[in-house]
């Protein structure tokens, strides 16, 4: 199964990319900087991936499960 996530944000810049899995890694002043690793954790506990694909139009986070058996 795949889910696909999309905005039409401002993309993220290669070094932020780079970092996004670095948990407390935020640009927000409020942020966290523990959404994505939080969330590519749990994937992974099931055996997914996470895939971001993002340009300066916007960015697509791919979430790929296997299927249940
Ligand atoms: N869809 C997105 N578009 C642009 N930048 C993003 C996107 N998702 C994450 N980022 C960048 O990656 C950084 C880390 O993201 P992450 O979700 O781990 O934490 P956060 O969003 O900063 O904090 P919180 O999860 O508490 O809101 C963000 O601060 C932001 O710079
Ligand atoms: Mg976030």
């Amino acid at each position: 199964m795949q889910i696909r996530i999309i905005d039409q944000g401002s993309g993220i810049l290669a070094d932020i990319l780079d970092r996004i899995h670095e948990p407390f890694f935020t640009t927000k002043e409020q942020g966290t900087g523990l959404g994505m690793p939080v969330s590519c954790q749990i994937v992974e506990e099931h055996k997914g991936k996470v895939n971001i694909l993002s340009s300066m139009h916007g960015t697509c986070v791919e979430v790929n499960l296997p299927a249940l058996t």
